[in-house]
């Protein structure tokens, strides 16, 4: 069951979202080579906190962590660790922010340092393919009009797009319908409607698309050991064209 959202619900949804746009530009800052990610998992933990609000992920499902950290072939949901980042690793950072009940949700994929030619065009190419997609995300559109904007995009440069994770409805629930796939033909699919608000989450691979979940029953990783991206925004389809709630102006 979708639920619809009222403006004024969207309104403290993008109070959410700015607080985690806030975050996620605090994190930017340091990720510098021999930072590590549970340093910042502790540093994003403490900053929602100071601002009235807490993460999601900790807790859900036991998940164990206040972010999730995927560093280089890890496609999804990899665990903050001691480990210090390196000169030209990726590395995305997935938040979900609960702030008086309402949620947004966002992820960002940062190189650390000086990158190669490779990483940043793989980073370019992410990022983008979100942005092909969340263009789709207008009244009277099919789902399927996201998929294929980001899947045609994605495999026009030579990339994979991940089957197994996909974007999601979210409100005061981290996971609600519609499902988002990132692939797809388009035309198809639901209609999309005003007040729907869902999170548009490519992971792109360099290799192939496929990824496994390791036994620690989180980490995902490309089966074949490529890189994987991941840009997230959470957005309101409002009459007036996507509003993106996780905007880092
Ligand atoms: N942003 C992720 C998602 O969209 C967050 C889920 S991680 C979890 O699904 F640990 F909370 F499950
Ligand atoms: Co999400």
């Amino acid at each position: 069951m979708i639920i619809i959202k009222k403006p004024e619900e969207i309104a403290k949804m993008r109070e959410a979202g700015k607080l985690l746009a806030a975050c996620h530009k605090e994190i930017a800052k340091r990720i510098v080579p021999g930072v590590t990610t549970w340093e910042l998992d502790e540093f994003a933990d403490a900053f929602v906190r100071a601002h009235g609000a807490t993460h999601e992920q900790k807790g859900y499902h036991g998940y164990p962590y206040s972010i999730c950290a995927s560093v280089n072939d890890v496609v999804c949901h990899g665990f903050p660790k001691k480990i210090p980042l390196q000169e030209g690793d990726i590395v995305t950072i997935d938040m979900v922010v609960n702030l008086n009940g309402w949620l947004a949700d966002s992820a960002w994929s940062y190189g650390v340092g000086k990158l190669s030619p490779e990483v940043a065009n793989l980073l370019k190419t992410t990022e983008e393919s979100m942005y092909k997609g969340i263009a789709q995300a207008v009244v009277g559109n099919r789902m399927g009009d996201i998929s294929h904007a980001i899947q045609s995009y994605a495999e026009g440069k030579g990339y994979s797009v991940v089957r197994q994770f996909i974007g999601h409805g979210i409100g005061q629930e981290m996971h609600e319908d519609p499902e988002v796939p990132h692939y797809g033909p388009a035309g198809r699919g639901l209609r999309l409607k005003e007040g729907m608000v869902i999170t548009v989450e490519p992971m792109i691979n360099t290799g192939h698309w496929e990824a496994y979940v390791e036994e620690d029953g989180w980490t995902a990783r490309t089966r074949d050991g490529g890189l994987s991206a991941q840009y997230e925004h959470t957005i309101a389809i409002t009459k007036d064209g996507p509003l993106i709630l996780t905007l880092q102006d």
